[in-house]
C-alpha cells in the first residue's frame, strides 16, 4: 500500500503502560528521534508522530491500551498526517492483529526491534505504509551517549537482561520479551558512567529474572559481580534491582545486601501463590517454605530490609485452603507493600488451558480480603518507622503544595517541607508521621 502524501514527523509523544523495562524502552525510543531531529512534545494533539508503549502481562492494561488507540485513531482522523505506533509487548503479542483491529496504525514494533525505529520512519516517509517488525532473534538495541537527556534526572534505569527462559504458566513475558540475554559488564557500566555524568545519583538495574544475568562463561560474568563493580562507581549513590526470583535468589546475592553500601535495603520478590500445589501448576521451581527460607536468610543478613511482592489471586484450580495458605503467608512475611492482581489468561499459555477456572466475583472478592489485609500491614511498618531517622534521596517536589518528595533506601516515599535544600540531595530525616502511601519527614 503505497502513501505518497505522508509527511516527515517533526515533532513526537509517547505514552508509557505498564512496567519500568517499557519505561526504559521508551527513553531509548525517545533518545533515538532527539537524535534524528525529532522534538519531544507534551500533548499528543501537537506530536506528528504518537508512541504508544504497551504491556500484555494481564488482561487490565490490555484493555487500557486498546481504549486508548481508540483515542490515538480519532485524532488522527482530524490529522490525517500523523503516524501512529504501537510498540512494546502487546505489539509483539499481537502483531498485525493490532492494525487488523485499528486501521489508523501506522506499525507495530517489538520490544526486540526498537532499534529499527529510524528505518520503520524512513520506510513510512518514502511511502510504505503498515510495518510490522514483529522479530525476537535480536538482541535487544544498546543504547547510545545520553547527549543531556537525562539531565536534571535523580533515578534512572539500567536495562542488565532481557527475556525469560522460566515459563511460568500463567505468563506471557517469555513469549514477548523472547528467552534471556545479557548485556556485557563493559556496556552496563559505560551507560552507568554516562548517567552518574549527566547527573544521575541512583540506578536501578532492570531484568525480567535479574538475578540469571551471566555474561558468558566468564568467571566474574554473575550477577554479584556486577553489583561488585557497580557499587564501585563514583558519584553514584544507591544501587538497586528488580526484579528477583525465589528459585535463583543465591546467599551470595543475599550478602550484598550486607557488603554493598550503595545497594538499598530493599528486595521485591514475587511470591505469586501461598499454597504448594498452585506454586507447583504455575511452575514457580520452589515451595512456601523455601520462599520463608529465603526471607528469613535476608532479614538474618540484613535485619532492616524492606520486601516487597507480587501475588495473585484466582489463578485456575485456586481452593478456598489455597487461598487461605495465601493470606497466612501473607501474615508471616509482613511484606512492606504488595501488588496484587486477579489472574487473567493469556492467550498462548499452559495456565490458559487449564481447567477449573476460578469466576470474576470470586476472583475480585479474594483479591479486596488480600488488599485489606495488606493494607493494615503495611500502615502498621510505616507507622512503626514515626520517630525513626532514615536517609532519603530528593527526587522531586511532591504533590503536597510546597513539599519535596524523596525516598528512603527502603523504596517508602517521604514527603517535607524545606527550601534549603536541593533535588538530588541525600538528607537524613526524622519520620514524623506513617501513611499507607507515604512517610511525612521533618530535617534532623
Ligand atoms: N494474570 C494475573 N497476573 C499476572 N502476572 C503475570 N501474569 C499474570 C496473569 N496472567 C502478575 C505477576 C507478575 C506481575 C508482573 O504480573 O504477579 O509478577
Ligand atoms: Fe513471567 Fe515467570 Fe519469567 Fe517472571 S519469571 S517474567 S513471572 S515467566
Amino acid at each position: 500500500m503505497l502513501n505518497k502524501n505522508k509527511s516527515v514527523a517533526r515533532s513526537f509523544f509517547i505514552t508509557t503502560m505498564g512496567c519500568q523495562m517499557n519505561e526504559y524502552d521508551s527513553d531509548f525510543l525517545a533518545q533515538s528521534l532527539i537524535q534524528s531531529g525529532l522534538l519531544p512534545v507534551d500533548d499528543p494533539g501537537r506530536a506528528d508522530l504518537i508512541l504508544i508503549n504497551t504491556c500484555t502481562v494481564r488482561e487490565k492494561p490490555e484493555q487500557k491500551a486498546f481504549s486508548l488507540f481508540g483515542r490515538m485513531a480519532r485524532i488522527k482522523r482530524r490529522k490525517p498526517d500523523l503516524i501512529l505506533g504501537v510498540v512494546g509487548c502487546l505489539a509483539q503479542q499481537m502483531g498485525e492483529g493490532v492494525i487488523k483491529r485499528f486501521p489508523q496504525l501506522d506499525f507495530v514494533m517489538g520490544p526486540r526491534e526498537l532499534g529499527r525505529i529510524q528505518e520503520i520512519l524512513e520506510q513510512i516517509y518514502s511511502g510504505r505504509t503498515k510495518i510490522v517488525a514483529t522479530g525476537l532473534e535480536e538482541p535487544p538495541p544498546q543504547p547510545t551517549a545520553c547527549r543531556g537527556y537525562f539531565k536534571g534526572r535523580v533515578t534512572s534505569f539500567i536495562s542488565i537482561m532481557e527475556g525469560c527462559n522460566n515459563f511460568c504458566s500463567y505468563c506471557i513475558v517469555p513469549y514477548v520479551r523472547g528467552r534471556e540475554i545479557s548485556r556485557s559488564p563493559e556496556e552496563i557500566l559505560i551507560e552507568a558512567g554516562n548517567l552518574i555524568a549527566e547527573g544521575v545519583k541512583e540506578i536501578t538495574l532492570l531484568g525480567q529474572n535479574v538475578n540469571s544475568y551471566r555474561w558468558n562463561e566468564e568467571e566474574n560474568g554473575d550477577f554479584v559481580s556486577l553489583l561488585k563493580k557497580l557499587n564501585k562507581l563514583g558519584g553514584l549513590l544507591r544501587l538497586r534491582f528488580t526484579t528477583s526470583h525465589p528459585k535463583d535468589l543465591s546467599d551470595g546475592l543475599i550478602e550484598c545486601f550486607a557488603d554493598l553500601d550503595k545497594l538499598c535495603p530493599h528486595i521485591h520478590l514475587p511470591f505469586q501463590a501461598g499454597s504448594n500445589p498452585v506454586l507447583k501448576r504455575m511452575k514457580r521451581g520452589y515451595t512456601r517454605e523455601e520462599y520463608v527460607e529465603r526471607i528469613a536468610k535476608l532479614r538474618q543478613v540484613k535485619p532492616d530490609i524492606a520486601i516487597t511482592s507480587d501475588v495473585m489471586v484466582g489463578f485456575p484450580g485456586e481452593s478456598k485452603d489455597d487461598f487461605e495458605m495465601t493470606l497466612d503467608l501473607i501474615k508471616r512475611v509482613q511484606f512492606d507493600g504488595l501488588f496484587s492482581f486477579k489472574y487473567s489468561d493469556r492467550k498462548g499459555t499452559l495456565a490458559d488451558k487449564m481447567g477449573n477456572k476460578v469466576g470474576e466475583t470470586e476472583k475480585s472478592f479474594r483479591l479486596s480480603i488480600l488488599q485489606d489485609l495488606q493494607k493494615q500491614i503495611t500502615l502498621k511498618k510505616n507507622k512503626n518507622l514515626e520517630g525513626k531517622r532514615m536517609d532519603v534521596l530528593i527526587e522531586g517536589y511532591s504533590k503536597k503544595e510546597g513539599q519535596l518528595k524523596g525516598r528512603t533506601g527502603s523504596n517508602k516515599i517521604v514527603n517535607l517541607i524545606c527550601d534549603t535544600i536541593k533535588i538530588g540531595s541525600l538528607v537524613n530525616v526524622i519520620i514524623k508521621q506513617g501513611f499507607l502511601n507515604s512517610l511525612r519527614g521533618e530535617l534532623t
